[in-house]
Order: C-alpha cells, then structure tokens, then sequence
C-alpha cells in the first residue's frame, strides 16, 4: 500500500493507492466519520459490475445509493440535481458525507454536489478508472459540463481522502485504460526528469498494465499532483501545468460533442499537438521533437471520428476555462519532464499546428491511428 498525501494545511488529506483491498474500505470510513449519515454515488455500470461489494459495504456504513446514469453526457446539471435531490431525500445534514465510486465523471458530479449541498458536506473518493486514480480524484476540482463548454460549472472542493484500488482496473475496458494512460504520461511531461525517465523506460509494462510497474507509475503521478496542488490550489499559477495537451483535447472532445473520442483519446491527440506547437513556438528543442513523438506515439493513437475542421477547433478553445480575457493559454513541453505556460501564440501557429497533426493530407500520425472499438 502507498499513502501520498495533498498538502493543504487544514484541508490536506491521504491518497491511498491498495490491491485488493476494497473490503477495508469501510473500516477506513468509519474510523474517519464515526456514525454520520453517507449517500454512495454511483454509475449504473459500476452498480452492476460491483453489486457485491456495495451491497458488503453498505451492510457496514448504512448508506443510501444514488445510482446515475453512465456517461459523459450525463455530466449535467440535470444529474448533478438530482444527486442533491438523494441528499434531501436522505435528511444528509452539514456533518454527514458523501463517497463517490466510480470514475471521473462520477467523482465531478458527486464531488460538485458535495460542494453545493449546505455550503460543502465532506466526501470521498473512490476512483475505479485508471484516469481518475492518477488524476481527476486528486486535486478538488469538481464540475459539470455546459453543451458550451466542459467543466463550465463547478468548483473547488477536496475530498477528505482517496482510496484507489488497483483490483478495479480488472474490469476497466481497454480503452478507458489506455485513457487513464495517456493522463499518467501526461505526468511525464510536467512531473520532472525522474518521471519522465521512468514513464520513457516503462511504456511498454505500463500500457500492458504490469501490475508493480502500475503501481509506481500511479503512485509517481499521484505524487506529481499532489505537490502541484500543494503549491497552487486555484490554479493561481503552476496548477496550470496539469493542463498539459488540455486546450487541444477539450477542443476535440467540445468540436465531436462529447461523442466519439474519450477525455483519454483526446488527450493523446492533445499531447501531439503540444509538441508540435512547443517546436514551433520554440520552448523546447527540436531535438526532443523525436523523442517526445516517440513516446507519445507508444500509445495506441485512436481514430478520428471524422476529420476535423481546424479553424472550428480553434474556435472551441475560446471556450475553455483555460481561455482568459480573450486570450488562449498553452502548456507547452520545454526539457523533459518540464513545461511552461505560454499566453501569447499566434493564430497562425496555433492553425498550422492543428493542419499538420490532424488534417490527413498533412498529419504524419493519422496514418498510423487505430479504430475506435
Ligand atoms: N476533476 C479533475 O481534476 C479532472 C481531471 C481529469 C479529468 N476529469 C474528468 O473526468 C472525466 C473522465 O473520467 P473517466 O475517464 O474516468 O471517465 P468515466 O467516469 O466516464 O468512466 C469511463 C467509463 O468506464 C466505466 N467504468 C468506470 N470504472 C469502471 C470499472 N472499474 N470497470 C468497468 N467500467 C468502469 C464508466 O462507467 C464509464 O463508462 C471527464 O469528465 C473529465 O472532465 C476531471
């Protein structure tokens, strides 16, 4: 077992990264909140896939369950109501809490409801994809999306603790997988050389997802977040660097509508145009053009659903968080390990980066991209 911890002062809390040891979940839970009230936030498929473990554990904890629908389309302020209208239903008051099982879009809703309900009821997380292990359960950025933009509405709110369990990988489609991979190797490129170096050399044992080689890439990313947020809670100034390949992959993800690619799959195609834009706009040399290509490239790079019409994908990025005062904001790899926040890019690069990496007649790794399953 691992055990990293967010620090935030008042509001710092543990990760725990375990195999196989959901069972204790609840005896953690207690020991955190003695006898308070707990709605379980789930998705229907996880409701399905771990009808058993639930059922063990609200036979210790008592919960009432909350069961959302499965997908990113659901990620509304329509569900996110509904999670409220449980809490209600369930007299929840300011003491009592909230566990949400599942993956990213399960722990923003549930997350974001705790935050709204009363002010901010505590929560915890209990990622079960790979992408919100080593990401979206650490940090306390809770949100839904708006048909205009992702994650438009939300806020900050920390999770009392996070229990990841690797043995809920086991059921993780491969897709999601290599999604949850592409964030862990995100970390590569913002985490430091020591990271970057253990992500270039474990590839391979990663995307096969070897279950020691997992542990520790989870655990570096883990790390990784929890000292970016320690530093920069609001995303004031470094935080910013968790967006790396963010501004290009929310774009794709905003210009298919939520269909078609997943958050991971576009954050693959985010991160190449990083690249490339980091090469053109010159923070990086292009002796690491190569060299981040070729890692990159490691993960199976999906399909496009269709091609994309960059000048409408550039468009989309205005409509990013990430876009302020009219202004695009990129993070863009530097030295291995290392990225900057750049403001001010052209418009010019920002297209011909978009032309030469996904239009067909230009992009050198369209050729080379899987079908979706
Ligand atoms: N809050 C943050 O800091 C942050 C960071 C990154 C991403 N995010 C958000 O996270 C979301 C993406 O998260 P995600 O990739 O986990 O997607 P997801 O929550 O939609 O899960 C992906 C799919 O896997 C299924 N699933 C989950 N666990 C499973 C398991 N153990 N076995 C089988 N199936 C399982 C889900 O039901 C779903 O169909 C996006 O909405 C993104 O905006 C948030």
């Amino acid at each position: 077992m691992n055990k990293i911890t967010v620090g935030l002062e008042e509001r710092s809390y543990p990760v725990f990264i375990t195999e196989k040891m959901v069972t204790t979940f609840p005896c953690s839970f207690k020991e955190l909140f003695n006898k308070k009230k707990c709605v379980l936030v789930t998705n229907s498929t996880i409701a399905k896939l771990y009808s058993k473990v639930i059922a063990a554990w609200q036979q210790e904890l008592n919960f009432a369950l909350h069961v959302m629908s499965d997908g990113e389309k659901h990620k509304t302020v329509k569900t996110w109501n509904e999670v409220i209208d449980t809490f209600i239903a369930h007299q929840l008051d300011r003491s009592d809490y909230v566990i949400a099982l599942g993956g990213g879009v399960v722990g923003d809703i549930a997350g974001f409801a705790a935050a709204a309900y009363m002010r901010g009821i505590d929560y915890v997380q209990v990622p079960t994809t790979l992408l919100a292990m080593v990401d979206s359960s650490v940090g306390g950025k809770t949100a839904v999306d708006h048909p205009r933009g992702k994650n438009l509405i939300g806020a900050f709110h920390q999770p009392r603790g996070v229990w990841a369990d690797l043995s809920f990988l086991e059921t993780l489609p491969k897709r999601e997988f290599i999604g949850g991979c592409a964030e862990l190797f995100k970390y590569g490129f913002i985490g430091g050389q020591e990271i970057f170096s253990f992500i270039k050399n474990n590839s391979q044992k990663l995307i096969d997802g070897e279950a020691d080689v997992l542990m520790e890439g989870i655990k570096k990313s883990v790390e990784t977040k929890a000292r970016i947020v320690g530093e920069d809670e609001k995303e004031a100034g470094n935080r910013a660097l968790l967006n790396f390949g963010h501004t290009f992959a929310h774009a794709l993800e905003q210009f298919y509508g939520f269909e078609g690619l997943i958050h991971g799959e576009a954050l693959i195609w985010g991160m190449l145009c990083a690249c490339e834009l980091g090469s053109r706009n010159m923070t990086m040399l292009s002796t690491h053009k190569a060299e981040y290509r070729k890692l990159l490239c490691q993960l199976p790079l999906p399909a496009l659903p269709y091609e994309p019409e960059p000048h409408l994908l550039y468009r989309a990025m205005f409509a990013d968080k990430k876009a302020s005062g009219g202004k695009l904001r990129f993070v863009l790899p530097s030295v291995p390990g290392k990225a900057v926040v750049v403001k001010d890019v052209s418009e010019k690069r920002v297209m011909d980066t978009l032309e030469s990496v996904l239009v067909k007649k230009t992009s050198a790794f369209l050729n080379r991209s899987q079908p979706l399953s």
